[in-house]
């Protein structure tokens, strides 16, 4: 696919255009330059910098350890890669839930050090003070419901969430409330389809899914999942488009016996 050399960026306008009209919106992580710069050049929408770059980058078993300055050190590399897309970086765990002025002032670290868009944070009720101190300073909130892997611990598990009746009512109620906050879009993650396109009905602002279905304004998967350099992760709402990990494998494994052999450098390759 080309895309136009006159790229015009996503707004959180152009997002909520989509959904108006019906257009499908394409997210994807980030964390690095090199990646972003191909993501970006390639027609993507938004780039998440998501702190699932504790599991991915850092080689945590939860996104829970990753800190702030390492968020904004992975959000400020890809904000320099991308020209197209709108930029909204993750406020890790333990920067946002003490208060809403410390909510505000990670926020604002996230805004000021990265060159970001907008940032995202996982809850219902209980940010939506957060989210109106964060939206009071001109930052756009993104929300996060359904499975939300900052509170892994309370959960027990990586299951789907909102199966049961209450679970599902609360997360409509949720949804709503973040929406009437001003969040501008809402992540929905590993909830049933039918819950998830009942809420992109009922909540006038665009619903991205990971794990719910098609019936939603968006789509968004992990970056390193959808290439397949990720190991051992086959959840089923995971389309794998490449199988990046086993290629990288087998050039290093190349690059390897080529210079055991002494094949590499050859004359062309060198002075
Ligand atoms: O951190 C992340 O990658 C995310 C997506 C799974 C939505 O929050």
């Amino acid at each position: 696919m080309s895309v136009n050399k006159e790229v015009r960026r996503v707004t959180t306008h152009t997002l909520q255009e989509m959904k108006n009209k019906g257009e499908k919106i394409a997210m994807l992580t980030a964390y690095d330059y090199s990646m972003a710069l191909i993501v970006d050049q390639s027609g993507i929408d938004v780039i998440l910098v998501g702190d699932s770059a504790s599991n991915v980058m850092a080689g945590h078993e939860t996104t829970l350890p990753i800190t702030l300055d390492q968020m904004i050190y992975h959000a400020a590399s890809v904000v320099r890669a991308c020209k197209r897309s709108l930029v909204v970086v993750d406020m890790p765990f333990g920067s946002y839930q003490g208060n809403s002025k410390e909510a505000l002032n990670s926020a604002i670290r996230i805004m000021k050090e990265t060159g970001g868009h907008a940032i995202k944070m996982e809850g219902g009720e209980e940010i939506v003070e957060s989210v109106k101190r964060i939206l009071t300073a001109g930052i756009p909130v993104m929300g996060h419901l359904g499975l939300t892997p900052q509170s892994i611990y309370k959960f027990g598990t990586y299951q789907v969430r909102a199966k049961e009746e209450a679970e599902a009512e609360r997360l409509i109620h949720d949804a709503k409330l973040l929406a009437e906050s001003g969040c501008f879009a809402i992540v929905l993650e590993k909830i049933p389809a039918t819950l998830a396109k009942r809420v992109a009905q009922e909540v006038h602002v665009p619903i991205i899914g990971i794990g719910a279905g098609g019936d939603v304004d968006g789509q968004v998967l992990v970056l390193h999942d959808m290439l397949g350099i990720t190991e051992g992760f086959t959840p089923r709402f995971l389309r794998k488009y490449l199988n990046m990990g086993e290629q990288m494998r087998g050039a290093v494994e190349q690059y390897v016996s080529d210079v055991r052999s002494a094949d590499f450098p050859n004359d062309k390759e060198q002075y």
